[in-house]
């Protein structure tokens, strides 16, 4: 039997995709990653942060035994897929009145991707308190996924759509989400075409320019759908984490 994850309980409306999103180019560190346990099977985002090590969402791993990562297209029908059986949840995951905290995990493949033009890791920012923790308020972000019409079955949609998004100030973002943490959570909205997030779309990345270079600051979290904003992971704040469990 196969079911969709819908383990949150913000009220989403089933039906979105990744609202009013636009179509992506190929997204080289984008990952398509398939999650399965003894009953279930969902689906979700990550990113290839090295040739074998994938930064998803803690709830894309946790109870989970099996991972099949994609990866190369921003097309679903020509990805080349890993299997594997190796992940880590971030060891305080924890699911709390309707937040994630510590959201985050790591996939690991059994061999190490070839790296291409469309198959690429992406860059993370700086450790949380050595710079100015990123994204800044404000900063414009890319946010990607597959998810699809989740009333028609457990696959995401054939082709990879983008929507872009702000950092949202404290204030709106607590008042949305009052068990939030802002050293690990941030909050993000698209103002102007309302593009978000949504269910089947969570654990992959957000990303922003530094320094003219693409890098990863965030984890899709909690899939706000229709409602604005969304909350993320702040990546700088799990950098040691993310060191220690993969040497990146
Ligand atoms: C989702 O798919 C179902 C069944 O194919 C269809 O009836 C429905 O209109 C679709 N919803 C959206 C939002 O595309
Ligand atoms: C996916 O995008 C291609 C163009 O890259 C287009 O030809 C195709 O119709 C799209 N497929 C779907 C299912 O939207």
């Amino acid at each position: 039997m196969k079911f969709l994850f819908v383990a949150l309980v913000l009220q989403l409306t089933l039906s979105d995709a990744m609202h009013n999103s636009e179509p992506a180019e190929n997204l080289p560190y984008y990952a398509y990653v398939t999650f399965v346990n003894a009953q279930m099977e969902f689906y979700g985002g990550g990113a290839l942060i090295s040739g074998i090590h994938v930064l998803t969402c803690g709830a894309n791993v946790q109870g989970f035994t099996m991972w099949r990562v994609s990866v190369g297209s921003n097309r679903r029908s020509q990805h080349q897929n890993f299997i594997t059986t190796q992940a880590v949840a971030h060891p305080n995951y924890a699911e709390a009145n309707n937040v994630r905290m510590n959201d985050i995990g790591i996939i690991t493949l059994l061999q190490p991707v070839v790296f291409s033009a469309s198959i690429f890791p992406i860059a993370l920012g700086p450790v949380f308190g050595d710079e100015e923790p990123s994204p800044m308020l404000n900063i414009q972000s890319l946010i990607m996924g597959f998810a699809g019409n989740l009333t028609a079955g457990t696959q995401g949609l054939e082709n990879l759509t983008q929507g872009h998004v702000r950092t949202t100030d404290v204030a709106t973002c607590v008042a949305l989400y009052p068990a939030s943490d802002l050293i690990q959570h941030f909050c993000a909205e698209d103002r102007s075409v309302g593009s978000n997030f949504c269910l089947g779309d969570q654990g992959g990345p957000v990303t922003t320019m530094a320094r003219g270079r693409e890098i990863m600051v965030g984890i899709q979290s909690l899939p706000g759908c229709t409602i604005r904003p969304s909350l993320y992971i702040r990546v700088s704040s799990y950098r040691e984490w993310i060191r220690s469990e993969t040497g990146v």
